[in-house]
Formats: structure tokens, sequence, C-alpha cells
């Protein structure tokens, strides 16, 4: 049976960015192959402490899969929830794999590079980030990863190492499908990339310090509209689909139509030449409103002992999952 399998860190609230580029396409790809495929949902817990962390993690774990349930995600026998630091065998496989990745490949990752800019120093965690990814993709066999365009390049090196490993000991690990196949699996038109509301050059980040830059899941609707309509727009005074010349009314258009499930041709067609930018942002912040305000009435009715109940059964599994690739592994590198 084959695997999807996706991962969101519990650092702090999740941003609308999180929802509609990783969460929402997760639970409905799960919910649409979870009768054939395996799913595998968990927290990256140990990514989280590459940066600092306040001593809620395990309880912003708790609350970042009940996220899933809230979005909708159907349960059944082949939809796994766990947590990394609970499967040791992360971490193993992260050290091997560390002596396959190479200084080069690891130090060309955009998001080591934007996250030590700067810095007078900067953890290794940061730096090896992305093998630990790997490992999480790798023990399991999963193909697709449904994620945000952020993280495309992380895909890639888990397909590098595994080809390198496999080059040298045989078919150990299964190669997962290129960021095209992925693309097209997630049955979106690009990857996705919700903008910061201020800065639309960048992605909508939690970590950015500006409250206006972000929405998070659990701002009021009225809290929501008003970020909206502060948005950044630009002074050509038409409303055209362009990500280079027009970031912000475009990222507007994106969020409106996966919010409303619309195709982003049917939106921008509604409103394309439409010269009152408030107009848009009206509409889009009434979308969002409606959207948030359902959301946290479904979140409110989900307890933690359902997801304590779910992580006892998945961690159960993914640890009889993981340390059969695993057990492979070391006896490829001799170790047993
Ligand atoms: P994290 O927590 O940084 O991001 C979680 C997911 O949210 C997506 N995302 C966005 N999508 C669209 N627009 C945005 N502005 C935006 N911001 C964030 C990210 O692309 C991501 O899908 N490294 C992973 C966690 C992880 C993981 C894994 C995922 C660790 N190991 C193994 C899959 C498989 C991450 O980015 O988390």
């Amino acid at each position: 049976m084959k695997t999807i399998l996706t991962g969101i860190r519990a650092n702090s609230e999740l941003t609308l960015g999180n929802y509609l580029g990783a969460l929402l396409p997760m639970v409905r790809l799960a919910n649409e192959h979870s009768s054939k495929m395996n799913v595998n949902i968990f927290v990256p817990d140990l990514h989280s402490i590459i940066s600092d962390v306040d001593g809620n993690l395990r309880s912003n774990t708790i609350r970042t899969l009940k996220y899933y349930l809230a979005a909708g995600l159907e349960i059944n026998n082949n939809v796994h929830i766990y947590r990394q630091s609970y499967v040791p065998a992360h971490s193993e496989l992260c050290w091997i794999l560390n002596c396959v990745a190479t200084m080069g490949e690891m130090g060309r990752m955009t998001q080591y590079k934007e996250k030590s800019e700067g810095k007078a120093s900067c953890n290794v965690g940061i730096f090896d980030y992305p093998v630990l990814m790997a490992a999480d993709i790798l023990l399991y066999s999963a193909e697709y990863i449904p994620l945000g365009e952020d993280q495309f390049q992380h895909i890639e090196l888990a397909r590098n190492l595994a080809i390198r490993f496999n080059n040298r000991f045989g078919d150990i690990f299964v190669v997962p499908e290129s960021t095209v196949q992925q693309i097209k699996f997630m049955g979106v038109e690009q990857g996705i990339r919700i903008r910061d509301l201020l800065n639309p050059d960048k992605k909508m980040s939690k970590s950015t310090k500006a409250e206006n830059s972000k929405i998070m899941l659990d701002d009021t609707p009225e809290k929501a509209t008003k970020k909206i309509m502060s948005a950044t727009t630009d002074s050509l005074g038409k409303v055209r689909f362009d990500m280079w010349a027009q970031p912000g009314i475009s990222n507007l258009l994106v969020i409106e139509s996966l919010v409303t499930n619309t195709p982003l041709a049917d939106v921008t067609a509604r409103w394309a030449g439409e010269t009152r930018y408030g107009d848009l942002k009206k509409q889009v912040a009434a979308s969002v409103s409606v959207m948030l305000a359902d959301f946290q009435e479904k979140l409110a009715g989900i307890s933690d002992e359902v997801v304590l109940k779910l992580l006892d059964e998945g961690e159960a599994y993914a640890n009889k999952v993981a340390n059969v690739k695993l057990l492979e592994v070391q006896k490829a590198f001799g170790l047993r």
C-alpha cells in the first residue's frame, strides 16, 4: 500500500498559510485516498527545537493535531497520527543519512540560508533540519508528501539522498515522487505559497513579528478582517493576477480561491479589471471570516482524549514500521 505523509511544526499558533498550503490539501487527499493508502500525519517536535520554544510544545502538539480533525480529517485504520520524538528511529536514521549527505548540498538549502543570514551564530539543528526531514519521509517509504512550495527543496534532498543510498546499497528506500508529481497529486496548478499581507514578496510566516502581516487560525473574524483590509496592494489600480507585478492583489485572489474552493481561473475572471481594491478585500475578508468561524467552532468540540487515543495507536504503528526500515539500513552499513 502506498503512503502519503505530512508534518507541521507546532511551535506556535498556525497561520492561514500553513492551513491553505499544507493542512487543508492533506485533509482533502487523506479523505480521498485513505481507503487504499496509508496516511501518516505527524508533528515534527524535534524540528521545533531548532528555534526557541516555550514550555508548551507538548500541548501545542495536541492542539495542532486537533486542527486536522477540525479541518475534516476522517479517521479509519489507514490513518496514523504520531509525534516524531516518540519514534526514536527518526533520530537514528537522521544520523546515518548525515553520513550520506554532503556539506555542499546542505549549504545550498534556502531555509538554512534565510534562517542563518546575518546571525553571529546558528545551531547545527538549523543546518541539519532537512536531513531529519528526509529521515521522516524515507522511514515510511512515503511517495507523496503534501507541502507548501517553500518545502519543495527539502523533498528534492530526500529524493537525492534516497537515490544515492540505493546506488550504494541496493533498493532499500522508496524514492519519493518528484515535485512535479507532488503538485499533480495535490491537484493544484502550482505549489501553494500564501504571501505576507504587508510584504507580499515574502511568504506568510508564523515567525514574522508584525501582527498584521499574517492571519492566525485563532484570529477572530473581526481581527482577520482588519488585517485583510490593511493588506499591501499596489498603485496600478486594476485587479489582475500577476504575482510579479501585483503580488498583494494576486495573493488575495489565491486566498479567495483556496478558502472558497473555487478554481483560481474563475476567481481571477470574476475580479479582472476591477478598479476598487477595497471591494476585493471585503470579499476576501468575508470568505476568510466564514472559514475561521466554522473552523474554530469545530475545534472547540474536539477533546484532548480523542487525540491522545489516536497518538497511542499511531505511535505503536509508527515504531513498528520505522524500526523495520531502520534495521534494513543498519544492516546495509554493517551496523547489524
Ligand atoms: P512548517 O511547520 O514550517 O510548515 C508546515 C507546512 O505549512 C506550509 N506553509 C505554507 N504554505 C503556503 N504558504 C505559506 N505561507 C506557508 N507557510 C508554511 C509549509 O510548506 C509546510 O507544508 N519542514 C516541515 C515540517 C516537516 C515535514 C517533515 C513535513 C518536518 N519533517 C516530513 C513533511 C514531511 C515544515 O515546513 O513545517
